[in-house]
Parts: structure tokens; sequence; C-alpha cells
């Protein structure tokens, strides 16, 4: 689904907040107990660390709770919470609603999963229920994949780690969101998946290949519809996978390494977290200025594909102005 807004008013961003467990797993330690090599891990996919430990819930209410401190704002000034997960604590009940309760929020509460694609899934979704009346959201991206890899399997343990990112959007004269595409391609949801109970299986060389075209696509159905080019984006911030398919689907859209945010090297690929993690310290380190064009484009498991571009009416963190 593609679609541009034609309406005054919308959402923005008012706040933001990361949490990582404290476990730094490197290279190294797989090194240690599996048939590989950091020159590998590091040559094929640019991570050089992931963080393990903790669960989706109390990553999802540290990075919550410090989007809304930073907001100025507690549960109760939230009237939904949008949590993007692909590794949920609970079959039932959704994640997010042990979110709403730790939060003292007094709106709704649901899970999203559209797995790497989540957080911008989420984002879409949360300038829907504002548009409809709402007047703030917290949207949360969080996951802990280790739980949900085979630490054993060389092919995949080395990929994911553990993180969450939110965000608190707010209703405004100025809206932010200025065009998405959402995309789902079902027939290709056995290159990624893992069943229930079960430890995630992939086709690492054919996700690989359709990450870079469903960015590439993605990225520039976004820019048509914003009515902009990729010479106008001041800072892209992509899924983080693997940083070869990073630069692969940048180098195809024009868009240099200076204008690309990434912090895979230290966390890993976190799923639904990895857009929000990448965001927020593109933001922390000044790289986002007032009536900045910004990209976010990911794709993943389903496989699912997301791409918005924003401008940025949101805060700018002090002094960065
Ligand atoms: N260390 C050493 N060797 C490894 C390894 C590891 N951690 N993992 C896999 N290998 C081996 C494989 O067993 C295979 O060996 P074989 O040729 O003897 O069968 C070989 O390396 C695979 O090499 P190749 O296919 O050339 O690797 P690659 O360049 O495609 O890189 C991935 C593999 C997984 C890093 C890469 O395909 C990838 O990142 N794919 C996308 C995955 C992804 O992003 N998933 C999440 C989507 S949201």
């Amino acid at each position: 689904m593609t679609t541009q807004r034609h309406r005054d008013g919308g959402a923005t961003i008012i706040g933001w907040g990361t949490a990582l467990p404290d476990r730094i797993v490197t290279n190294a330690d797989f090194e240690a107990r599996l048939d590989t090599t950091d020159e590998w891990i590091t040559e094929r996919t640019g991570i050089r660390e992931r963080r393990h430990g903790s669960t989706t819930a109390a990553l999802a209410v540290e990075a919550g709770r410090a989007a809304l401190d930073m907001a100025g704002l507690t549960g109760d000034d939230i009237d939904f919470v949008l949590l993007a997960t692909t590794s949920p604590d609970y079959q039932i009940p959704s994640t997010a609603s042990q979110v709403q309760e730790e939060l003292s929020v007094r709106g709704g509460a649901c899970d999203i999963n559209a797995a790497c694609s989540g957080f911008v899934y989420g984002l879409v979704q949360a300038h829907g229920l504002i548009a409809m009346g709402l007047q703030r959201v917290l949207l949360i991206g969080a996951e802990t994949l280790s739980r949900v890899t085979d630490q054993q399997d060389r092919n995949t343990a080395i990929l994911f780690g553990d993180g969450a990112g939110a965000v608190v959007l707010e209703a405004c004269e100025n809206d932010q969101l200025l065009s998405f595409d959402l995309g789902s391609d079902g027939s290709a949801r056995t290159l990624l998946d893992a069943p229930i109970g079960g430890y995630i299986a992939m086709n690492g060389k054919e996700v690989f290949r359709r990450a870079v075209t469903v960015m590439v696509d993605s990225a520039r159905v976004s820019m048509a519809d914003a009515g902009i080019t990729s010479e106008e984006l001041a800072l892209v911030v992509p899924h983080q996978a693997n940083i070869r398919i990073i630069e692969a689907a940048c180098s195809r859209l024009d868009i240099t390494a200076d204008r690309v945010s990434t912090v895979l090297q230290e966390t890993g690929n976190t799923s639904s977290a990895s857009i929000p993690l990448a965001l927020v310290r593109a933001l922390e380190n000044g790289r986002v200025a007032a009536d900045d064009l910004v990209l976010l484009v990911g794709f993943g498991a389903g496989m699912s594909w997301a791409s918005a571009v924003l401008r940025w009416t949101g805060r700018i963190p002090e002094g960065k102005s």
C-alpha cells in the first residue's frame, strides 16, 4: 500500500529512548566456540558485537520510560502503546500489555509483528491513530532475538542481538510524515522463519539479494511520493542487518555513507529495534537539524518492507539545531 498524505496537521516525534542488555557478545566469543572467525563475521556482515539478555518487555519498558522522560510526560499522557516485536515474551497476551501496565499508560496497547519492518509499520499506524483523534502514541521496537536464535548455528547466531528503541509521537500542526510505502510478499515467507518454540532458519543468500532490491524499490516509491530526490536527504536510517546490504542499497540510490546512520557494528541485527536504535544514535550525535529530510527504510521476514520520508519537525537535542 502506498499513499501520500494531503491534510493539515499530523504528528511529530517529541521524545526518544533506547535500551540494551548489559551482556556484550563479541565476535571473539563466537570464535571461541563455533567454527567461525572475527574476520569472516566482520567482512561478511560488519557486525563486531551484539547484546544478549533481558526480556522484550523489560527492554521496551526501559526505552519507553526514557522516551517519556525526555518528552516530560508520564504514562497517563499516552493514549496508545504500539510495540513492534517479532520476539514477544508470551504467545498470549501481547508484550505491549506488560509495557502498558509498567508505564501506567492510560490507553490501549498491542503488538505489531512485521519483523524488521515493524518500527516503520508502527510509525505509520501511530500517525493513523493520531489522525483518528488520539493525542499521543508511544511507539517502541523491542526484541530479544538471542532467545529465538540457535547459539550453536553459525549461520544465524552471529547476526542477531537484543535491544529496544522508543519514540513518543504527538499531534501537531506540522506533520512529520511526508510519505510512506509498506509492503509484503508472503510467497517468500519461508526464506526466513522461526516456528513457535523453535529457532530462526534462513536462506541468507536469497534474503540478501531480495533485501537490496526491496530497500531500493521502496525507498524510490517513498521519495517519489514525497516529491524529493535522494540528493535532498540529510539522513538515511536503514534497517541494520548487514553493512553490505546497506552499502549496496545506498550505492544504487546514490546516497553517500556520510548520510547513513549505522549501529549494527555494536548491536547486530535487532529487527524491530534496529531503525529506532540507529535513528536515536543519529539524533544524539546532532546529525539531524530542523526541517531535514530523513528516510527510514527496512525489510525483513514475511518478506515485509517499509519506508518513510520524514521532514524533521520534531524535537532536536539541546544545542544541536
Ligand atoms: N563463519 C564462517 N563461515 C560461515 C559462517 C560463519 N559464521 N556462516 C556461514 N558460513 C559459511 C556457510 O556454511 C557457507 O559455507 P559453504 O560454502 O561451505 O556451504 C558459506 O559460509 C556461505 O558463504 P556465502 O554464501 O558466500 O556467505 P554470504 O556472503 O552470503 O554471507 C550471510 C552469509 C548470512 C552473512 C549473508 O548471506 C547475509 O547477511 N544474508 C542476509 C541475512 C539477513 O540480513 N537476515 C536478516 C534479514 S532481516
